[in-house]
Formats: structure tokens, C-alpha cells, sequence
């Protein structure tokens, strides 16, 4: 399948680093069940930021499952050196991969690299990163991902200067390219970061965090689809 046929629109990625690893299974056989269709998997390595996360173990144990319920697994890597892990990714059962400007090696080097394995592809950008050198990196990706927090954990506060940074990408952007929004996306701030331009909303503790995930993913998305359309991708 290829990155368009994922993307309807306005689409929300439930963070699987939110949720209760006990119970993983579980968890995302009910967000299957509400409708969710791309998961948000967060690879980090302890050197691009502190935290060491999940990876190619942990997707290869999903992966079937997710696919066989027609899910896609969308890979964050908040590495040092993305290049060394894309076939790593790929053979586990990943479906498209993003990473930071601010890692090692050329962009446009990692994005043929992750397209010759069939890879979707996404370039990231932290708070501090200027847009432009963000959207010049995008050449050739599916979409670029803007930080509305301090890539690490899950569970921090939207960073308010993110709506400005999102509607100044979306403008930079060729209308095929999607705009990605991670950190802090929650009900409260959901319609506000879709309206800045973003058409794919990802959330961590916003979905896992709450009683009911399935529920929370699903009033999550409503509430996607009922904000204003700024982006010029339409809405679903
Ligand atoms: C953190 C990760 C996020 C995280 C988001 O750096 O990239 O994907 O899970 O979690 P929330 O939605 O709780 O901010
Ligand atoms: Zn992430």
C-alpha cells in the first residue's frame, strides 16, 4: 500500500510509547477495532535523545497483526545515525520511516536509502530547527514531521510556538506532502494543530493514557475531522 492510500485526509496516529506494554496486544487490537489505522512507533537509541525506546524486536512482534487488520506501522526514529537502522526496520515488518534533519548523514542520501527498501518516508524537526531547513530536506518524502515538544518522552505539554512552526510548513510545502504533528496532541489542543495545517495528528497519552483508548482514538479523530480544513490535502 502506498503512503496515499494511508492517509484519508485528517488522520490520527495513536503513539504505541504511551501505551501499557503488559497489554500491548490488546490495546491495539481494540484501536484496530475503533478504526485507527497507522501506528506512531517511536525508535530512539539513547543518543539522539536520552531515551532508549522500542525497536525492530518489538515492531517484528506486531507487525502481522497490524497488518492483517490492514494497520500500518509508521516509524519515528529519534536516532543518531537513521541509515544504519532502515533494512533493520523494514525486515521487521515497518511500512515508512522518519527521521531527524539533525541526525547524522545527507537527507537526501537516508531518503533514497529508505525508498530503495520500499520504505514511506518522513524527515523530523526539532523546536529549535529552523522550517526551512526542515521543508528543503523534504525532497522526495511523504511527509515532514514538526516537533511540538522535545523529542523523548510522552506525556509533555504542547509547546505553544509549535502552531506558527506548522502553519509556516504547511505553506512551504507541495500539497502532496503531508504535514506530521507530534507532542502533546490531545483533545484540548487536537482542532488547534489541525487547523495550523497538519494532516497527521499523533498522539500518545492523549489515546493510551485514557480509560477507554478506542474511545479516546475515536473522539480524537471526529474532533479532526469536524475542525477547519486549512490544509490542502482536504478533508476526509
Ligand atoms: C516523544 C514521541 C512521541 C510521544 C508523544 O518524543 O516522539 O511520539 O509518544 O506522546 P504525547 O502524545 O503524549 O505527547
Ligand atoms: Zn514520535
Amino acid at each position: 500500500m502506498s503512503w496515499d492510500e494511508w492517509i484519508r485526509g485528517a488522520e490520527v496516529e495513536p503513539s504505541i510509547y504511551a501505551g501499557d506494554f503488559w497489554r500491548l496486544g490488546e490495546q491495539l487490537e481494540a484501536l484496530l477495532d475503533a478504526g485507527a489505522r497507522i501506528f506512531h512507533i517511536d525508535v530512539a537509541d539513547g543518543h539522539f535523545v536520552d531515551e532508549i525506546t522500542i525497536g525492530p524486536i518489538v515492531i517484528q512482534s506486531i507487525a502481522r497483526q497490524v497488518h492483517e487488520k490492514g494497520g500500518v506501522l509508521d516509524c519515528h526514529l529519534m536516532v543518531a545515525q537513521p541509515q544504519r537502522h532502515l533494512a533493520h526496520i523494514r525486515k521487521a515488518g515497518g511500512d515508512s520511516v522518519t527521521f531527524h534533519v539533525e541526525a547524522e548523514g545527507e537527507p537526501a542520501a537516508t531518503v533514497a536509502q529508505a525508498r530503495g527498501l520500499g520504505l514511506g518516508v518522513g524527515v523530523a524537526f526539532n523546536p529549535e530547527t529552523p522550517v526551512e531547513q526542515a521543508a528543503s530536506a523534504a525532497e522526495g518524502a511523504d511527509l515532514v514531521l514538526c516537533m511540538s515538544i522535545h523529542p523523548g518522552l510522552s506525556g509533555q505539554d504542547l509547546m505553544p510556538e509549535a502552531f506558527d512552526r506548522i502553519a509556516e510548513l504547511r505553506a512551504s510545502l507541495p500539497a502532496d506532502v503531508s504535514v506530521q504533528v507530534d507532542g502533546g496532541v490531545h483533545l484540548e489542543t487536537l482542532a488547534a494543530v489541525r487547523e495550523a495545517g497538519a494532516d497527521l495528528l499523533v498522539s500518545g497519552s492523549g489515546i493510551f493514557w485514557a480509560e477507554d483508548p478506542g474511545a479516546a482514538y475515536q473522539e480524537l479523530l471526529a474532533t479532526a475531522v469536524e475542525a477547519a480544513d486549512m490544509t490542502t490535502k482536504g478533508a476526509r
